[in-house]
């Protein structure tokens, strides 16, 4: 889809899942009319309304947050946040987060309740803490967890039980640094590839990282490799950044000799080890905004992102962007917030009335607070 049919966009029969859970008189409603009408809500709720969007965040939504950015800083936001509402256009983990970093009176809404993370799924809490346990028992060594924040709130508590601690894919380094000052190994999940991605670049060999699989007794690994290991990693991975290959950076450096790639560290290891870069959205943003004008990029991360950034730069100062692999990365759950969601949600709390919430119960959102906020502080 162009980004002119996207901002036209109006349903179809095709479109019956995206729009399952909203009257058809909103996702019938032209784009301009409920960008208007989403306007003047914000106008009228005023301070007690925040629009948080994550850099994935389609277009026309995307147009209507008060702040964007990467996970860190939308839970930066959050943390700080004084409103009384606060709509999240993003994915369930980050709209669980600033539930958990808000106050009992704040209420968090996620415009589609559909919209979730494939990743943060493939880390089921009872499966976590077995392993865990496993690796504790097997090594006799004090193991640290820590989960990104692409993961639940069950296991964040669990994590905080266990004295770890929460990272994103900008603080990750800090983090794991942290992890080793009071701990000798790393459990680390859901992501396998900011996992390793971060432990390369500390300096860890990779015979001392090992990977736990789900599937297999004692997670396929010999108490010996689980006793050599620094850093042991979940089997879970993202979707949308697995697609990026070294094949799609050497094919960019032979068509545009002078192109910089970067990459998200979600991407495989043997990607990031053939980019220029590989930093968080925000990260890949400043990178590009500090760079010289009419400088060359290929981007290795979601589409609504890279679209956007390919076309703003080259308004701005003539950068020229494209998507590292040229067969759509979508993140097609994020996607699942059209302003049609938006707008069906801010109609009710134009009228006081709250739907979409997302809310952790106790005593998992105290718990997990601790693990990030422990995150923030080492941030800070
Ligand atoms: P960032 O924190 O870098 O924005 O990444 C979030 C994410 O889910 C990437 O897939
Ligand atoms: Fe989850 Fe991947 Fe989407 Fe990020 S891009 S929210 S990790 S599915």
């Amino acid at each position: 889809m162009t980004e002119e049919q996207g901002s036209q966009w109006v349903s179809s029969e095709k479109d019956s899942f995206l729009f399952a859970n909203i009257p058809a008189t909103y996702y019938q409603t032209p784009i301009q009319e409920l960008l208007e009408r989403g306007g003047r809500i914000k106008k009228a709720l005023g301070k007690d309304l925040l629009i948080l969007a994550h850099h994935y965040q389609q277009d026309d939504t995307f147009s209507l947050a008060d702040f964007s950015g990467d996970s860190l800083y939308l839970a930066q936001q959050a943390a700080k946040a004084r409103a009384k509402y606060i709509v999240f256009a993003g994915v369930h983990f980050m709209a669980e987060s600033a539930d958990i970093l808000t106050g009992d009176d704040q209420i968090v809404t996620l415009p589609n309740l559909t919209a979730g993370c494939s990743m943060a799924d493939m880390a089921d809490h009872d499966q976590v803490e077995d392993a865990f346990e496993q690796v504790e028992e097997i090594t006799g060594a004090k193991v640290i967890p820590v989960t990104y924040i692409n993961s639940t709130a069950a296991t964040k508590a669990f994590t905080a039980q266990k004295g770890g601690v929460v990272c994103t894919s900008s603080n990750s380094g800090k983090i794991l640094k942290w992890a080793f000052s009071v701990g000798q190994k790393v459990f680390f999940f859901p992501d396998q590839f900011l996992g390793i991605n971060t432990a390369l670049a500390m300096g860890i060999p990779r015979e001392e990282i090992v990977l736990w699989r789900r599937d297999k007794h004692d997670g396929g690994l010999s108490p010996e490799a689980l006793k050599r290991a620094k850093v042991i990693l979940w089997d879970g991975f993202c979707s949308v950044h697995q697609r990026f290959t070294p094949a799609h950076v050497a094919a960019v450096r032979k068509r545009i000799p002078d192109v910089t790639v970067m990459v998200h560290p979600e991407c495989p290891a043997e990607t990031v080890a053939a980019a220029d870069f590989s930093g968080s959205t925000s990260e890949i943003l400043k990178k590009v905004t500090e760079a010289p004008k009419g400088s060359k990029w290929a981007i290795g991360t979601e589409i609504n992102m890279v679209n956007r950034m390919a076309r703003d730069f080259k308004a701005k100062d003539g950068k020229y962007i494209e998507v590292l692999n040229p067969t759509v990365c979508i993140c097609s759950t994020m996607y699942r917030n059209h302003p049609a969601h938006v707008l069906w949600v801010l109609d009710h709390l134009a009228k006081g009335e709250v739907i979409h919430r997302i809310l952790v119960p106790e005593p998992i959102k105290s718990q997990s607070r601790a693990a990030l906020t422990r995150m923030l502080e080492l941030s800070a």
